[in-house]
C-alpha cells in the first residue's frame, strides 16, 4: 500500500498521522488505560456500597475487549517484526534494509515520483520493500502511475543509496512482477572489485565439481554449468580472454574433468606436459579429427544415459545425476581457426554446433574463445546455446549486439575499464552484469606447476566411469 505524506506545519513532508508507526497500538493502549480506570472506579464504588448494575457489565466487557484489541495489535506488530528480521537474516541487516528503504522512499518523494492525491500537500509515495536472498538484492517498488519514468526512478534509488552499506550499489532497468503491480529493481555492486583472486591452489579446487566460481565478493558468482552449459568468451586482443579461460581450465582440472584444448594459436602448448599430446592439439586437421572423435564419444555417452534412463524408469536424467565425469573443450581463437580451415570451416562449425546442442545432458562443455562473435566466427546455433557469455574489455555496439542483444546497448558500456567486461549467465540475472577478470598472477598461481597440481588433485575425484 502506498505511503501517504503530508506537508506539516514546518513545511516538511511527513508521513500522514494515521500511517505513523505504532499509532494504532498507542490508541489501543490509551483506550485500554481508560477502560482500566473505569473498571477500577466501578470496583471502588462497589466497595463503598454503590453498586451500579449496568456499569459492572459495561466496564467488564470494555476492559476485556480493549485488552484483546491491544494484545492483538501488539502481537501482530511483534509477529510482523520477527518475520521481517527473519527475512533479513539478522537484526543489523534488518536495520540496514529499513534505513535503505526509508532513504529510497524519501528519494522518490523529493524527486517528485509521487501520486498527488487531495492537493499538492498530500501525496502518495510508492511503497518499497527489500527482497534479498543469497545471490540477489532486489528492491520491490509499487507500480504507481507516478513511477512510469523508470530511468528517473532508477536514478532516484541510486542517489538515495549514496550513503551506508549500499553505497557501492546501483540499480538498472527493472522487471515487472507477474501480477503487474510492482517493479523489481536488482541492486548490483558496481564499485567493489569482484575479481576472483585465489590465494592458494586449494581455492581453485571446486567443492562441488559441477560448479565453478567465477567472481568473488560477499555473494560469489558460480557457474552451474550442467544447467548453464557452454561458455563464449569474446573481446579484442589483450582483453584477458585467455586469462579468463585459464580460471575455468584451472577449476576444470581441479574438479577432475577431462580437458581438451584446441589451440590454433599455440599459446597453450605447455599444457601438453599435463594433458598429453592427444588432448592438446593445434594443427587444423588434428583439431577436426579430435572434434570428430569427441562428437562420437559424446553420442555414445548419450546412448548410455538413454539406456540408464530406460533401466531406472526415471525421465530427465542427465550426466550430473549419474555422476559422469565432465568433459571440457577449450577452443582458442575460433575466428582465426575458422579462417585457417577455409572450406572446412563449416565442418568445424558443424561439430561445435552439435556439441552445443547435445552436450548439456552428456556434460560435454564448450568454452569458445574468440575476438568477435559474428556469424562468420560463431554460428547462431552456437551463440544461442552458450549460457555463459563474457564480453571482455572495450567493445563496439555491434559486438554488444552480437554477444547479448541490441536491447542491452544502454546497460552495457563500451569501455568497462581494464580487467573488466560484461557477462550474462542465463538464469542468474536478467541482464548483463559487470565481469571482473580473475587474477592468478597476484599470488603466483599462473604457473604450469599450479595446473599440474590441480590436475593431480582432480584425478583423485571419483566419477561414474560406466557413463
Ligand atoms: N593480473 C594480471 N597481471 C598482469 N598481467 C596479466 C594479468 N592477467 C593477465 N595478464 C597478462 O595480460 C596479457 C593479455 O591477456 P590475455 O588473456 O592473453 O588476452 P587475450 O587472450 O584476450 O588476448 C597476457 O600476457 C597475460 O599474461
Ligand atoms: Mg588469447
Amino acid at each position: 500500500m502506498a505511503k501517504t505524506y503530508q506537508r506539516n506545519a514546518n513545511g516538511r513532508m511527513a508521513l500522514i498521522w494515521y500511517q505513523r508507526p505504532l499509532l494504532w497500538q498507542g490508541v489501543a493502549g490509551i483506550v485500554l488505560l481508560g477502560s482500566s480506570i473505569i473498571r477500577w472506579l466501578y470496583v471502588k464504588l462497589a466497595g463503598i456500597g454503590l453498586r451500579v448494575g449496568w456499569l459492572d457489565t459495561f466496564s467488564f466487557w470494555f476492559l476485556v475487549v480493549s485488552a484483546l484489541v491491544f494484545v492483538g495489535l501488539l502481537t501482530f506488530k511483534v509477529w510482523y517484526f520477527v518475520k521481517e528480521v527473519k527475512a533479513a537474516g539478522k537484526y543489523s541487516e534488518y536495520r540496514t534494509q529499513k534505513q535503505a528503504i526509508k532513504a529510497i522512499e524519501r528519494g522518490l518523494l523529493s524527486a517528485g515520483l509521487v501520486r498527488k492525491t487531495v492537493s499538492e500537500t498530500v501525496v502518495d509515495v510508492p511503497s518499497c520493500e527489500f527482497v534479498a536472498d543469497k545471490t540477489h538484492t532486489i528492491i520491490k517498488v509499487e507500480k504507481l502511475p507516478s513511477v512510469a519514468d523508470l530511468e528517473k526512478v532508477a536514478e532516484a534509488i541510486n542517489s538515495s543509496l549514496r550513503k551506508g552499506k549500499f553505497a557501492n550499489y546501483a540499480v538498472s532497468e527493472p522487471l515487472q512482477t507477474a501480477d503487474g503491480l510492482y517493479y523489481l529493481f536488482e541492486l548490483n555492486d558496481v564499485n567493489t572489485n569482484l575479481s576472483f583472486i585465489p590465494k592458494r591452489i586449494e581455492d581453485l579446487v571446486p567443492d562441488d565439481p559441477y560448479r565453478f566460481k567465477l567472481l568473488a565478493g560477499s555473494s560469489p558468482v558460480f557457474w552451474d554449468y550442467p544447467n548453464q552449459p557452454h561458455a563464449l568468451l569474446s573481446g579484442l586482443t589483450g582483453s584477458f580472454k585467455t586469462t579468463t579461460a585459464y580460471l575455468i581450465l584451472a577449476e576444470a582440472l581441479g574438479a577432475g574433468c577431462d580437458v581438451y584444448i584446441l589451440d590454433y594459436k599455440r599459446e597453450m602448448l605447455g599444457f601438453k606436459q599435463i594433458l598429453g599430446d592427444k588432448n592438446v592439439v593445434s594443427e587444423p586437421s588434428e583439431i577436426l579429427s579430435l572434434l570428430s572423435r569427441l562428437v562420437d564419444d559424446m553420442t555414445l555417452r548419450n546412448e548410455r544415459i538413454g539406456a540408464e534412463i530406460e533401466r531406472r524408469g526415471v525421465v530427465g536424467l542427465n550426466g550430473k545425476d549419474l555422476n559422469a565425469r565432465p568433459v571440457f573443450i577449450f577452443c582458442e581463437e575460433l575466428g582465426a581457426l575458422g579462417e585457417a580451415l577455409g572450406k572446412e570451416k563449416s565442418t568445424l562449425h558443424g561439430y561445435l554446433k552439435t556439441i552445443s546442442m547435445v552436450g548439456r545432458s552428456s556434460l560435454y562443455m564448450l568454452v569458445n574463445i574468440l575476438q568477435v562473435a559474428d556469424v562468420n566466427s560463431a554460428p547462431a546455433g552456437m551463440r544461442s546455446n552458450a549460457n555463459l557469455k563474457i564480453l571482455l574489455g572495450k567493445s563496439t555496439s555491434e559486438m554488444i549486439t552480437q554477444m547479448f542483444s541490441s536491447g542491452y546497448i544502454d546497460v552495457v558500456t563500451k569501455n568497462p575499464g581494464k580487467f573488466k567486461g560484461w557477462y550474462f549467465l542465463n538464469g542468474y540475472s536478467t541482464q548483463p552484469n559487470l565481469f571482473y577478470v580473475p587474477n592468478l598472477h597476484e599470488n603466483g598461481l599462473n604457473t604450469i606447476e599450479t595446473f599440474k597440481e590441480l590436475y593431480e588433485v582432480g584425478r583423485k575425484r571419483v566419477y561414474n566411469e560406466m557413463i
